[in-house]
């Protein structure tokens, strides 16, 4: 399964057109099916921008393109495929329903994986009758500039099936990591949550404002992220330090178990981020862009730094 396979990726939008070209960098044949016309025409010349975001340009760029095939039909973009990525919309009955058709007419042995952010695949994959191929992989936008790709079983996913995703993945040049149990935000996300919602708490309570709490994070822990985590960080001081640190501040962290009202009155107003012009902070469309550009080529210029 490792070598050149065939793969089809269902949905051709942000995260489709991503998993898309980084499965088709990695040699193999990949088929992207979407129901909306104007997504699959607008593709190749998104993988063609997001090619070149890599550096990939010229004739090695055209190579990539052309083992992109698009496909308006379901049936016939899984008809014969090894593997297969759903990016469609985040919904529940959506993707359960995708996943019902995709069984009847994909090949027995074929990997079923859902890309959904949060819905828990067990939800997803729950109605079918050949669970132990279904898992999910969950890709981080932008997919083919965020090395990680969380692989994540079921109760019902075979441990075989879900180390070929694992090499399938590692060999196209992601960093999979294997999540064992089907919890909600997998361990991104629960990682990543768990820090916002310190955050929102923190200008909640009006210790400090939301620019404060960003430049915290950027100027400090933030800038040792990448070659350190939080676990062997919690190693280096010393897990005795660790220990007499959470005695004297968990007490004290934000542990509400539902979204924070401040969050809730934000959205209520219409303040809703970059997209409205305000959301904790205010944004003009110039700084909004200027923003998505810094974060797009500094992760570029990361790959060349890390090893
Ligand atoms: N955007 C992110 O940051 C991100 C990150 C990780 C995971 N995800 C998840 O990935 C999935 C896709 O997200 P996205 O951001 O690419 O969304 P998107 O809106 O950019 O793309 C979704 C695509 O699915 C197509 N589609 C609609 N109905 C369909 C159907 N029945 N069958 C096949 N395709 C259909 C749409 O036409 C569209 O092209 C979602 O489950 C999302 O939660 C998104």
């Amino acid at each position: 399964m490792v070598s050149k396979t065939k793969i089809a990726v269902i949905g051709a939008g942000l995260m489709g057109h991503g998993i898309a070209l980084t499965m088709a960098q990695a040699g193999h044949t990949v088929t992207v099916q979407d129901p909306d016309s104007s997504s699959l025409k607008s593709l190749e010349s998104r993988v063609r921008d997001s090619l070149n975001v890599l550096g990939v340009f010229g004739d090695e760029s055209e190579s990539i393109i052309k083992r992109i095939k698009t496909e308006n039909s379901l049936t016939d973009a899984v008809a014969d495929c090894d593997a297969l990525f759903e990016a469609a919309p985040e919904k529940l009955e959506l993707k359960q329903s995708i996943f019902a058709e995709i069984e009847t007419h994909a090949p027995s042995d074929a990997i079923l994986a859902s890309n959904t952010s949060v819905i828990q695949i067990t939800k997803i994959m729950t109605n079918l009758k050949t669970r132990e191929r279904a898992l999910g992989t969950h890709w981080w936008n932008p997919p083919h500039l965020i090395p990680l790709v969380e692989v994540i079983k079921t109760k019902w996913t075979d441990d075989a099936k879900a180390k070929s995703m694992f090499d399938l993945l590692a060999g196209a040049g992601k960093t999979p990591v294997m999540v064992e149990k089907d919890v909600p935000g997998f361990i991104g996300n629960r990682l990543q949550h768990a820090l916002w919602r310190e955050a929102i708490s923190l200008v909640e309570k009006g210790i400090c404002d939301a620019e404060s709490v960003d430049t915290v994070v950027k100027s400090c822990f933030g800038r040792r992220l990448p070659v350190l985590g939080p676990l062997e960080n919690a190693d280096l001081v010393g897990t005795d330090l660790t220990l007499d640190i959470h005695e004297n501040v968990l007490f004290d962290l934000e542990s509400r178990q539902s979204p924070s009202p401040y969050l809730e009155q934000l959205v209520a107003e219409g303040r809703l981020g970059m997209k409205s012009g305000e959301g904790f902070r205010k944004w003009t469309s110039e700084e909004a862009e200027a923003l998505r550009k810094k974060v797009g080529s500094h992760l570029t210029k990361l790959e060349t730094i890390l090893d």
